[in-house]
């Protein structure tokens, strides 16, 4: 299966900041060109560089590594699976490839300073080009309060999205809702760009069984200073949990 399922188009993530990247490197280039100034050619090639990687990170990088972590799930194909701050689709779409008897479920508040071209009916048409929309279902919601009852999901995902909750008390809501929403025995992977060991801790406070661990550089959000790491979690099974069917969209 190739790293990303590219027939759709899923924006930039955060584009004011590649904005902002481009705009220090055109400065600086003016800088070099039109000044006797010529010593910011190595603060021009940070930035290119800079530029380079959220690009790539963005375009191509976060499709591979979530190709990589959803292959590596042990998938039945019916699950039920749920994704927090969806976007346009990028890994909900891909987790959706993988059940093809289940239903995976996008939570978002569909806002575009955080992702560009940010819009419900975007996903769906992107859904309906991956050939996945049966099985796709979005809803409008903040992950701080999900419209899901206990135990709905077999896997809960969320990708760069958690942090973008300004205050540590919405973001132990999310967490907290997450986990509510995991039925017994499920999985929880969250990737995230900061905060990661704030998740960590709150789910240790679930009787989680947690790794964290840091992606690597297809991951760089315009470099090593800007790492995501990944963040999983296991709940408990119990005995005769019920697996309840989502109607969604
Ligand atoms: C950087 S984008 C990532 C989108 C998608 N996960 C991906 O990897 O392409 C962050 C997403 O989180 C969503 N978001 C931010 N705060 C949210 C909240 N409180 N509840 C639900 N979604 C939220 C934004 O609207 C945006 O779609």
């Amino acid at each position: 299966m190739s790293a990303s399922p590219r027939k759709s188009r899923y924006g930039i993530d955060a584009p004011y900041v590649p904005l902002l990247m481009a705009t220090g490197l055109l400065a600086c280039l003016g800088v070099i060109a039109f000044t006797p100034l010529k010593g910011w050619w190595l603060t021009a090639l940070i930035l290119a560089a800079m530029l380079v990687l959220y690009l790539h990170t963005t375009l191509r990088g976060k499709f591979v590594v979530w190709r990589e972590l959803l292959g590596a799930q042990a998938w039945r194909g019916d699950e039920q699976v749920l994704d927090l701050g969806c976007g346009r689709g990028a890994v909900l779409l891909m987790a959706a490839t993988f059940i093809p008897q289940g239903r995976a479920v996008g939570v978002d508040i569909w806002s575009s300073k955080d992702q560009s071209g940010n819009a419900m009916d975007v996903t769906m048409r992107n859904a309906e080009a991956e050939g996945v929309a049966d099985r796709v279902g979005l809803k409008t919601a903040d992950m701080r309060v999900l419209p899901f009852a206990d135990g709905s999901f077999d896997l809960v995902v969320s990708n760069v999205a958690i942090h973008n909750i300004s205050d540590a008390a919405g973001r132990d809501r999310a967490i907290d809702e997450a986990w509510r929403v995991l039925r017994p025995g499920g999985r929880l992977l969250i990737a995230d760009i900061s905060k990661s060991n704030q998740y960590r801790k709150r789910l240790a406070a679930h009787d989680a069984k947690i790794e964290r661990r840091a992606l690597g550089w297809r991951m760089w959000w315009g470099g090593p200073w800007m790492p995501t790491m990944l963040v999983t979690a296991q709940k408990p099974p119990h005995v005769g949990a019920r697996r309840p069917t989502i109607e969604v969209g």
